[in-house]
This record gives C-alpha cells, structure tokens and sequence, in this order.
C-alpha cells in the first residue's frame, strides 16, 4: 500500500511558519509535522524520526523542509539535517530549504530575468545583495555567468558577499559596490542592464530619477512589497509590465512564480529519498516548469 506523503517542517521560529505549511497543503501533501523554535541540537532525533520508521522503499514519501524567518539559524538546521542522514545504507529522505522564502524568491526573481536577456551575458546590479535574498540572488546570477555588482551601504559588507559566492561559484564575476549615497547608486547602476532590489522590507533602494539614469536597462525587478517599495514607478503588481524600455517586475508580480516553484519544489520531494534542494537545485527546478 502506498504510505501517506509526510512533509517534516523544521522552523527556527518558536511558531513554524503558518505559511510553509498552508504552501505544503496545496502542494498536496498529506500529513504535515510541524515543529518550531528547533534548535541544531535537536535536529539529530528528527532526522532519525524520519529515516529510520519506514522501509527503504517507502522513505520518499517523508521529507524534510527547513524554514524560518533567521535564515543564518535555519542555515545551521539545513547543515545538521543533512549531517545526519545515512546515505551509505539508503536511510536518507529528501529535503528542501527555503528559510524566508529566500530560495523559491531569488530563484523567482532569477528565473523572471532570464525570460529577457540571455544571463551569461547580462550585467547586473543586486541593490541589498548582502540580505539573504539578495546574496542568493547574486550567486545564482553569478553561476549563469553575469557580471554582477553587489551593493551594501558598507563596502566591506559588499566585499565579504563577494568573496563567499567566489567560494561557491568558479571564476564568479562578481564586483562589490557601495551605494550609500545617491551618487553611489546612480554609479553602481550605470552600465547595467539588470537591476535586482533586494533591499529590506519597507525601505526604498531606487528611484525613478536615479533609474532613468540608466539608459541600458532592460529589466528592473523589485522584491520589497512593503510601502515605500524599493522601486520608485514599479508597482508592487507589476509582470513583465514595460516602463522607460525596461521590463518591470514587483514583489507580488513575482510572487505568483515563486509559489510556483515553492510548490513544485515541494512535489520533487517526494519523487525519490535523495533530493537536496537548495536554492540552485530550485533555481534548475524553475527553469524546467
Ligand atoms: N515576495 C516574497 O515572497 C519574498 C520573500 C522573501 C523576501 N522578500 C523580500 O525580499 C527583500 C529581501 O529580503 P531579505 O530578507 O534578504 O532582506 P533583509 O535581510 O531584511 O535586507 C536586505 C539588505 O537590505 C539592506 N538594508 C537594510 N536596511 C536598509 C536601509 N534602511 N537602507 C538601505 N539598505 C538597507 C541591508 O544591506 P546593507 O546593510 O549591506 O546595506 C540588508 O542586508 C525584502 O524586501 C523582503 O520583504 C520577498
């Protein structure tokens, strides 16, 4: 008899995400265990939980997602449960990380970019690249080959951002920019032809008069759906909508796709026992749908 699909919700928020699990739902999984406020420690006898009750056979139908607003937190989390899976004796179940939404959103974001220009090509800013979403939205970027500048209101932060995706990703062409200033952002933004804000929630990253600045832009994607947006003259609902040549995405625009894929993401785990999906395998997921 086929077992039920089980979805493990690992949260590092005292309430897991009420979100994750409604997104889940609708994925159709069957039964979802939440547990919140889970700390590394603990993360040992969940992952047993889950790889040592059903046969070999049957551990597809049990996954793993590991979420919560703290994405350093639920990074750890993500570190610990692959830790303790046993591949060598087949006792491993698949797992998504997707903490904040910052894998289905930058892949989201990446994906919409990729509809307009050919990414080994593209030059592009990440304006807040050194956010979660941002770093992520950059290292994906930079694995297709565009240049990417990465900005911070801190060089330093910028540099550090840079260096760790040089880390993960081969000859990463990746530039740190500050853009503290007015006149640093109008600088950083010259020349591109992709704009991604990245910014925190509420906090305005660009304006229209910087933006128009820029006469090579083709695409500007704004992530921030909290007034003021971080985008000046991009709604907040806008898809593929064209503004001064350039094709404008918003955070709720772009939030249809990420659904998308946050439920397909959800779906592949339960395709076989042995599926990492960290933000590029969720990337490679979205480019397939
Ligand atoms: N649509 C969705 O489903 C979805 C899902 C997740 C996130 N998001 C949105 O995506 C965006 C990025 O998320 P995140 O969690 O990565 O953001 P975050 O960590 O809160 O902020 C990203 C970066 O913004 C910069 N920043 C913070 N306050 C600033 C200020 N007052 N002025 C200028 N820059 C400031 C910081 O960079 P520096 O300190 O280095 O300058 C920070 O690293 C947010 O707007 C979030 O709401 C959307």
């Amino acid at each position: 008899m086929e077992r039920r699909t089980i979805l493990v919700q690992i949260d590092c928020d005292p309430l897991p995400s009420v979100f994750d699990r409604v997104v889940a739902v609708d994925a159709g999984v069957e039964e979802i265990f939440s547990y919140g406020g889970v700390r590394p420690e603990q993360v040992r006898d969940l992952v047993h939980g889950a790889i040592f009750t059903r046969g070999v056979k049957h551990l597809k139908r049990t996954a793993l997602f590991i979420g919560g607003s703290n994405v350093e937190k639920a990074e750890e989390l993500f570190d610990e449960a692959r830790r303790h899976m046993l591949p060598d004796v087949g006792l491993r179940v698949s797992i998504l990380f997707d903490a904040n939404g910052c894998s289905t959103t930058s892949a989201a974001a990446v994906y919409s970019a990729a509809q307009h220009l050919d990414l080994s090509h593209a030059r592009a800013l990440v304006l807040g690249g050194t956010g979660p979403v941002g770093q992520r939205v950059a290292r994906l970027l930079a694995r297709q080959g565009s240049e990417v500048r990465i900005a911070s209101r801190k060089l330093d932060r910028a540099m550090s951002v840079c260096e760790a995706i040089r880390q993960k990703v081969n000859n990463a062409r990746v530039e740190p920019v500050e853009t503290s200033s007015s006149e640093g952002t109008v600088a950083a933004l010259s020349g591109r032809n992709l704009v991604i804000a990245a910014g925190a929630a509420g906090v305005r990253m660009l304006t229209e008069e910087q933006r128009n600045k820029c006469s090579d832009l083709r695409v500007a994607i704004d992530l921030n759906a909290v007034p003021p947006l971080g985008m000046e003259g991009v709604d907040y609902r806008d898809h593929a909508v064209l503004r001064n040549d350039a094709f404008c995405y918003g955070a709720i625009g772009i939030g249809a796709t990420k659904m998308k894929i946050h439920k397909a993401a959800i779906s592949r785990l339960f395709q076989s026992n042995d599926q990492v999906l960290d933000v590029e395998e969720v990337y490679e997921l979205a480019a397939s749908l």
